[in-house]
């Protein structure tokens, strides 16, 4: 397992340019199981889920090559635990699959590490649409000559939910309406995406709370398609934190900022001295003492839970404390025990933690848990004193295109020490 070795504190200085967002990427790419003609993805990031994805589409009979997709001839609609167990985005097949064959089998996700992570809002749309759900050995069977469209009121605005009954009505007999979608630009990027490839296809309200959708019957899609997802949202919140804590002059390129802006408000009301300008955010250096904040994660467009972590490293460093509430994932605090062990002064209580800043970290051993947790790891280790040890960074490589690379040219001193040069080196 790789690990990375960041010598700390950092200055940072130059430019970085935005991936594409892998949480637009993923459910585009499995919207394409609705298209009967070869498109094509530009820009994909090369993450370890986007080739997860691809594993899945291959498996279902899909060509891909390189990042243009062929889903004419489609043999299976089974979706494996093996794949789908590395991956809970896998879930977003079973919308497509279902309203373009039918039917689906598909495993269950699983919990993963920041929390159990159920699908029932996914299926409890499905069943309002016609569909025949049995859930067996783990398995989701699903089944439907023909979806029809329904008004389905969802309980929390779940992003995946949203998105697998978004692409379920696509081939639905009449309307369908989401009452307390999620708002997130990544719904936005994949109706529009869903447009382009049925330029027919009725779809209102993308990026508000309702959106109706009035289902097509199936046809040939449009001749080929080439669709540009959205700039990383979260990937650019990470690098804008990076340019806050380390007190540098860094330009982030090929952003959205109508899509961080409550990540950009936390932290010029914590006094960070940002300029926006419409896909370029520049991070200087402050001209005050930044101050501690008091946040709480939200849907879409409030505070994101997926830059919470790197919030809380920043939070360490401030002179001030500061309190985050994390209130869409049950687990997701397993970076704090790492942070503590770096000299963070965090402490819990349920879903809010309470960070006394002020206190400079050490670099230490730390292990990653999940995604954007190994992120506030690298982020903390830029502002440690001495070496930081982050072990298991494959969590990272799911949803980072070349974090370090991009760190480097910036001016971190971060390396990546990969299983096998380490055990050669035994
Ligand atoms: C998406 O996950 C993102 N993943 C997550 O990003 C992100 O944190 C999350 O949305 C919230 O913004 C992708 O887009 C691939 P949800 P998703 O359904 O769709 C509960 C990252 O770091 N819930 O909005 O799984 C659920 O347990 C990842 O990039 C149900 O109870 O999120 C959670 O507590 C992590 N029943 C809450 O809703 C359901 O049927 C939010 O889940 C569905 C969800």
């Amino acid at each position: 397992m790789d690990q990375f070795i960041v010598q700390g504190p950092s200055r940072l200085e130059g430019e970085v340019k935005i991936s594409k967002a892998k949480n637009s990427c993923l459910p585009i790419m499995a919207a394409g199981l609705l298209c009967n003609r070869p498109f094509k993805l530009n820009d994909l990031p090369d993450l370890r889920d986007i080739r997860t994805m691809k594993k899945l589409l291959f498996g279902f009979g899909v060509k891909i090559n390189d990042n243009a997709f062929d889903c004419s001839e489609i043999h299976s609609t089974y979706a494996p635990y093996e794949l789908v167990k590395t991956m809970r985005a896998s879930v977003l097949v079973l919308g497509p699959l279902l309203s373009r064959f039918g039917e689906a089998k598909v495993s269950l996700p699983g919990g993963c590490a920041i929390g159990s992570r159920p699908i029932d809002l996914h299926l409890d749309g499905l069943k309002k649409m016609g569909a025949e759900i049995n859930v067996e050995s783990g398995y989701v069977h699903a089944k439907c000559s023909r979806l029809k469209g329904a008004k389905i009121d969802l309980m929390f605005p779940s992003v995946g939910a949203t998105e697998n009954l978004l692409m379920a009505a696509v081939f639905a007999d009449g309307e369908t309406i989401i009452e307390n979608a999620a708002r997130e630009p990544e719904i936005y990027d994949l109706g529009e995406f869903l447009i382009s490839l049925y330029p027919q296809l009725k779809i209102e309200g993308l990026g508000t709370s309702t959106i109706k959708v009035q289902g097509i019957s199936k046809h040939e899609s449009n001749e080929s398609v080439k669709y540009t997802p959205i700039p990383d949202r979260i990937e650019a919140s990470t690098f804008i934190i990076a340019g806050v804590m380390t007190n540098s002059n860094i330009v982030i390129k090929g952003c959205d900022k109508d899509h961080i802006r409550s990540v950009t408000n936390a932290l010029e009301m914590s006094q960070a001295n940002l300029k926006l300008y419409d896909n370029t955010i520049e991070v200087l250096p402050r001209n005050k003492e930044l101050t501690g904040f008091n946040l709480r994660t939200t849907p879409y467009p409030y505070f994101p839970t997926d830059v919470q972590a790197q919030f809380m490293a920043l939070a360490t460093m401030i002179n001030d404390t500061s309190i985050i509430s994390e209130e869409i994932f049950e687990n997701r605090f397993m970076h704090v025990p790492e942070l503590n062990r770096m000299g963070a002064d965090i402490r819990l209580n349920n879903q809010t933690a309470v960070i006394v800043g002020g206190k400079r970290l050490k670099g230490a051993p730390v292990m990653c848990t999940d995604l954007r947790a190994s992120a506030a790891l690298v982020l903390a280790g830029m502002i440690a004193d001495g070496e930081t040890r982050i072990q298991r960074v494959y969590h990272l490589d799911r949803g980072y295109d070349g974090f370090e690379n991009k760190l480097n040219v910036l001016g971190c001193d971060i390396t990546r020490e990969s299983s096998h040069n380490l055990i050669a080196s035994l």
